[in-house]
C-alpha cells in the first residue's frame, strides 16, 4: 500500500532581497481550502508532540524554521519524514498516526488545516486508531 500522504516542493521566489513562499487554495499540494493556521514553537530537546490521527482534518506541515521529524503510521507501515527546508510541505491526509520528533532548536512548524479546531476530529490513543483505520480498511461495520 502507498502511503497516503506525501512530500511536495514549494516554488520558491529568490532575488537579491531574500526569498519568499507562498501556498494558495487550489495548488496541487493544497487540496483543501485553509480553516485555521497554526504553528509550534519553543519545542523543550528531546520533546515529542503529536501521538493522534484526524478521523476528517487534512493538514499541511511546513518547518518554516529548523527542522523536525514527522512519523506518519498509516495502520500497517511507518515512515519517517525529516522537515528542515521550508520548501518542503508534508500533507498529512485523515486517518494517519502521526507524531513529531527530534525538533531542532529554534523550530517553528507551520500548520495549515481544512477545519477548525475540534477535540472530536482527534483519535488519541494508537490502540483506538488502528482498530478504527482497520474497520475503514475492511468496510465493516464496528
Ligand atoms: P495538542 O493537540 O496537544 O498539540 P500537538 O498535536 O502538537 O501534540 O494541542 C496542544 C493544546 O493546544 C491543546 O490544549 C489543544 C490546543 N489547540 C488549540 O486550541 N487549537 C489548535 O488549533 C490546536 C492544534 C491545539
Amino acid at each position: 500500500m502507498s502511503p497516503p500522504w506525501s512530500v511536495c516542493r514549494l516554488e520558491t521566489h529568490s532575488d537579491g532581497r531574500g526569498r519568499l513562499v507562498a501556498v494558495e487554495a487550489g495548488e496541487p499540494h493544497l487540496p483543501f481550502e485553509i480553516r485555521r493556521v497554526y504553528y509550534i514553537y519553543g519545542v523543550p530537546a528531546g520533546q515529542a508532540r503529536g501521538f493522534h490521527a484526524h478521523r476528517q482534518l487534512q493538514q499541511l506541515m511546513i518547518a518554516v524554521s529548523g527542522g523536525l521529524d514527522v512519523i506518519l503510521d498509516d495502520g500497517d507501515k511507518r515512515h519517517r519524514v525529516r522537515l528542515d527546508d521550508p520548501t518542503r510541505a508534508l500533507l498529512v491526509p485523515p486517518m494517519a498516526w502521526h507524531e513529531m520528533h527530534d525538533f531542532a532548536p529554534g523550530t517553528v512548524c507551520l500548520v495549515l488545516a481544512s477545519a477548525p479546531y475540534d477535540e472530536s476530529d482527534y483519535i488519541r490513543t494508537y490502540e483506538s486508531f488502528r482498530a478504527e483505520a482497520a474497520v475503514l480498511a475492511t468496510g465493516a461495520v464496528s
